[in-house]
């Protein structure tokens, strides 16, 4: 049987407006349309791995109400296993107001409801889940200590732990070394590094001062560039794929979805970093976070395009 990819985190109903740009504090400017889409790093990564063709078990927390049910009617419909999603009583679901620009950039405000919720109780309960993962994949939109909690029944149960840092957050120097793979985009980088990353050197030299706090496989993001792989502790730039960019969020949860789908195959860094950048890149072409995680035979395709 194909053992499961665990992923714990939040769930978000995305308010989404198409703006010309995005508006500076105390300022209101005319936007385009409105979307209410899926959204929420937890969910959308889940959601990207299980359409990469992951089999995909999700932890998360909800609020008993319109959102919530339609959030597990849409992660069953991508077959997710839902069980450990729980709807509880007193409390809204997550939700995030987002403003996405002409040039395909956002702006992103999270009311986290129920997702403060997810405490470590939940990774009491999945023990056994995840203990027969083939990874686990994290984020920080739900409480640290959740995540500290995971670190440690994953070190336990020697399951790779693969943790996107963001939103960008000072993380406690101990888990480092305790995670398989990290993956901060460039303002996380810097964040944990003290490095301003302007550039890929700037990159390179936050990286290595991530990698001595013991990560053992960094990747940096970095946005329509491609990714930074620190792989033995040397770094390779892995290209991304050249699209015209519709709506950038969720690009980075999409690569981590996918990243998992990759290194649960057994890909090489190399080929898994390219996989993951294919689906970021594919996905920054339609608006929306979960509406555009792609098929795995649109990643396959457009992968393709770099190997022809
Ligand atoms: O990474 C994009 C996500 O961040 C959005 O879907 C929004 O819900 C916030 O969690």
């Amino acid at each position: 049987m194909t053992k499961p990819i665990v992923v714990i985190g939040s769930y978000n109903t995305d308010m989404v407006v198409q703006a010309p740009r995005i508006p500076t504090p105390g300022e209101t400017i005319l936007g385009g349309t409105f979307s209410m889409v899926a959204g929420g790093k937890g969910a959308n990564q889940a959601v990207a791995a299980a359409r990469c063709g992951g089999a995909v078990s999700f932890i998360a927390r909800l609020g008993d109400d319109m959102f919530g049910h339609q959030a597990i009617a849409g992660l069953k419909a991508d077959s997710i296993d839902t069980s450990h999603v729980a709807c509880l009583p007193d409390v809204a679901s997550g939700t995030a107001l987002i403003t996405v620009s002409e040039d395909g950039e956002n702006a992103i405000t999270v009311a986290s409801g129920a997702n403060a919720l997810l405490m470590p109780d939940a990774i009491e309960t999945a023990d056994s889940m995840i203990a027969e993962a083939a990874i686990v994949l994290t984020q920080l939109e739900t409480p640290l200590e959740t995540i500290s909690a995971l670190v440690d029944r994953c070190a336990a149960h020697g399951v790779p732990l693969v943790l996107n840092p963001a939103p960008a957050l000072p993380l406690n120097e101990a888990i480092f070394s305790r995670v398989a793979v990290l993956t901060p985009n460039e303002s996380e980088a810097e964040l944990l590094s003290g490095v301003p990353v302007t550039d890929l050197e700037s990159a390179k030299r936050a990286g290595e001062v991530i990698l001595a706090k013991g990560v053992k496989t960094l990747i940096i993001t970095m946005g329509g560039d491609g990714a930074l792989l620190f792989e033995d502790g040397s770094p390779t730039m892995v290209p991304s794929f050249t699209v015209d960019p519709v709506d950038t969020t969720g690009a980075g949860d999409t690569f981590n979805g996918a990243l998992c789908v990759a290194i649960s195959e057994g890909k090489s860094w190399a080929e898994a970093v390219t996989f993951a950048n294919a689906a970021a890149a594919h996905s920054v072409t339609v608006l929306g976070a979960q509406p555009s995680a792609p098929r795995r035979a649109d990643v396959d395709a457009m992968v393709q395009t770099h190997t022809a």
